[in-house]
């Protein structure tokens, strides 16, 4: 793919008005004076940030989003968001299926293609994450976690317009480890034979240190970055590394 590359930071449950503000208002200054064609950045910050951090971006050149949506548009779901509330925020992308999501709210896959549907209807982009536990790859098993994961999160409204996916292997989120480069092309090749033209993100562990190596294999269309998004200079070198 020769689009831009698509940097999202997930800042999970992370950032207070003040140092939100700060952190974002840096990023927008910094994207302004650089107006990258190489990359699109996208910040998905906590629910009650995403007014603070629109604020901050509108008129810059980076995007945000939520990490989470319901699979209907209102009602009686005490705590849950909508996917319309976060579009009505100014919010362009929504991540579903982060594993944290699937691990500790017991999301199935099912739930995650509803969630994808609800942001599609909403006029939202899904970032749909995927991914395998440790001891599932060390048996061998995650082409065929991911491949079942992939088949049953997709719904059948997703275009490459309005859909990304995120292999994100469980085993490198917020440890430490990245999976080989080699491990990368391999995961990434099998998604795109299975997702055609989505655009595919890895994620885990990535930093400035390890962005540009990553960014560079095939079927890398971009990053979702955790722990590395929250500090301004770090999240912008990853961007940098695009180019
Ligand atoms: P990490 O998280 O970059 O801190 O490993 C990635 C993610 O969970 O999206």
């Amino acid at each position: 793919m020769t689009t831009a590359k698509l940097i999202v930071g997930n800042w999970k449950m992370n950032g207070l008005m003040t140092d939100s503000r700060e952190r974002t208002q840096k990023l927008a200054t910094a994207a302004n004076s650089h107006k990258a064609t190489e990359f699109q950045m996208v910040v998905c910050p906590p629910a009650t940030m995403v007014d603070i951090v629109a604020a901050a971006l509108k008129g810059s050149e980076i995007k945000w989003g939520g990490q989470d949506c319901h699979s209907q548009q209102s009602g009686a779901f005490t705590g849950d968001i909508s996917a319309e509330m976060l579009k009505d925020l100014g919010c362009s992308y929504v991540i579903v299926g982060h594993s944290e999501r699937r691990q500790h709210h017991r999301e199935t896959s099912v739930m995650v293609a509803a969630k994808a549907k609800a942001a599609h209807a909403a006029g939202l982009t899904a970032i749909i994450c995927v991914g395998e536990l440790d001891h599932e790859r060390t048996a061998g098993q995650a082409n065929r976690i991911v491949s079942e994961q992939l088949k049953a999160s997709i719904p059948d409204t997703a275009t490459p317009q309005n859909t990304v996916i995120a292999y994100e292997p469980i085993w490198a989120i917020g440890t430490g480890k990245t999976a080989s480069s080699e491990d990368i092309r391999q995961m990434h090749a099998l998604i795109r034979s299975q997702v055609g033209a989505l655009p595919i993100l890895y994620g885990g562990s990535v930093k400035a240190a390890n962005a540009a190596e990553i960014l560079h294999i095939p079927n890398v269309d971009g990053v979702l970055v955790g722990g590395a998004s929250l500090k301004a200079d770090e999240f912008l070198a990853i961007a940098q590394a695009s180019q």
